[in-house]
């Protein structure tokens, strides 16, 4: 019989950067200029769910995103759909009666419907989890015998930071020596209970869509700016081990630094491109400000700061007291309803609102 449909569901959070990815070698491949290192979001905010179904009654590969039908003719879906369909193998429910050959998932259509937690117009990073989420549920799907580091190349291949949303807790894309890329993958630095103080507020500044995207972004930069030359050379080979220390040693004072300067130099980078990307607004540098000001009056940095390629702040608070605070600062200066005030709010902890 031609009835049967066979489903598998995952859901993927996003992850933020503590070092930054900015500019890529390889284009098609996508292949970084240098290594990054980030923290995955626990999966109550901003995180994906993907169906990925299989059926004889398809007659072409087709996706909806949020309920609305999106083309999957682009270069990065069909190189994923490519990566898992040629590692396939045989899958059988024997309930269903269904039995595929690994050969049968080359004529065989996929239907997949993912959904952001997120509105995905808040200009925060959905294509990371988006991606790791696609790839991750169709591998399922596909009985594809593959380590976790092995599909993450395959993610990095639909959007570079989703290869990092294949791990939770801390987690390393490192960038390769290999042309062909498969040495380009993400490792697990820590897992999600290594540092749990830590909560991270995000505050979306903007729910606009960003101005330049994060792939005209890099190409302008790779071909224009000396500073990424040698922040890729010389700088983040040396903050990356850094934090990695950082991270081992749960030392948020490093961390912290690390942190906040590397987000710096990053819209550094930004600015230096010709022409220059402006990713920060005024409230942005506001909350920078704020964040430096009170932890130069502790002695000690109480909050880190890092900006992705738009203006909302993501704060990593050192524990839930400070993220406490960290609220309070926020809305006594930028109260709602005035000119600068903040959209919303994002916690990582969501106890931290009760
Ligand atoms: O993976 P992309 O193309 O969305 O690029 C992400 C770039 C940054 O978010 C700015 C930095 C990073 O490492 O995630």
């Amino acid at each position: 019989s031609q009835k049967w449909i066979l489903t598998v569901t995952a859901q993927t959070p996003t992850n933020i950067a503590v070092i930054k990815y900015w500019g890529k070698r390889d284009e098609t491949l996508i292949l970084p200029v240098n290594d990054s290192i980030s923290v995955t979001l626990d999966p109550t905010h901003l995180c994906t769910t993907t169906t990925v179904a299989v059926s004889p009654s398809f007659d072409s590969d087709r996706m909806w995103l949020n309920g609305k039908e999106i083309s999957l003719s682009g270069g990065r879906y069909q190189n994923c759909l490519r990566e898992i369909r040629g590692r396939a193998g045989d899958v059988e429910d024997k309930n269903k009666g269904v039995k595929i050959a690994k050969e049968d998932w080359q004529k065989l259509h996929l239907h997949i419907a993912s959904y952001n937690n997120f509105p995905t117009a808040a200009g925060l990073a959905s294509s990371a989890a988006g991606f790791a989420c696609l790839v991750f549920a169709l591998a399922k799907l596909m009985n594809v015998n593959e380590d976790q580091s092995k599909l993450s190349a395959i993610a990095r291949q639909g959007s570079g930071s989703a290869c990092r949303s294949l791990y939770g807790g801390f987690v390393k894309w490192i960038m390769g020596k290999d042309d062909k890329g498969s040495d380009s993958l993400a490792v697990q630095l820590a897992d999600e209970k290594h540092w749990d103080d830590l909560v991270i507020v995000i505050a979306v500044v903007s729910s606009r869509q960003k101005e330049t995207s994060s792939t005209t972004g890099m190409r302008d930069t790779v071909e224009t700016s000396l500073l990424l030359q040698h922040r890729a050379k010389e700088v983040v080979p040396k903050r990356v081990l850094q934090m990695e220390e950082a991270i081992r040693n749960r030392d948020f004072t490093s961390f912290a630094q690390l942190t906040c300067a590397d987000s710096n130099q990053f819209h550094a980078v930004c600015l230096d491109t010709s022409p220059p990307i402006f990713y920060m607004n005024d409230t942005s540098h506001r909350i920078i400000s704020l964040v430096e000001k009170w932890n130069r009056s502790e002695g000690t940095p109480q909050v880190a700061y890092t900006f992705d390629a738009g203006p909302n702040a993501v704060m990593i608070a050192r524990n839930r007291k400070t993220a406490g605070l960290l609220l309070q600062r926020l809305l006594f200066n930028f109260p709602p309803n005035s000119d600068a005030d903040l959209n919303d709010f994002v916690i990582g902890d969501k106890s931290i609102l009760q």
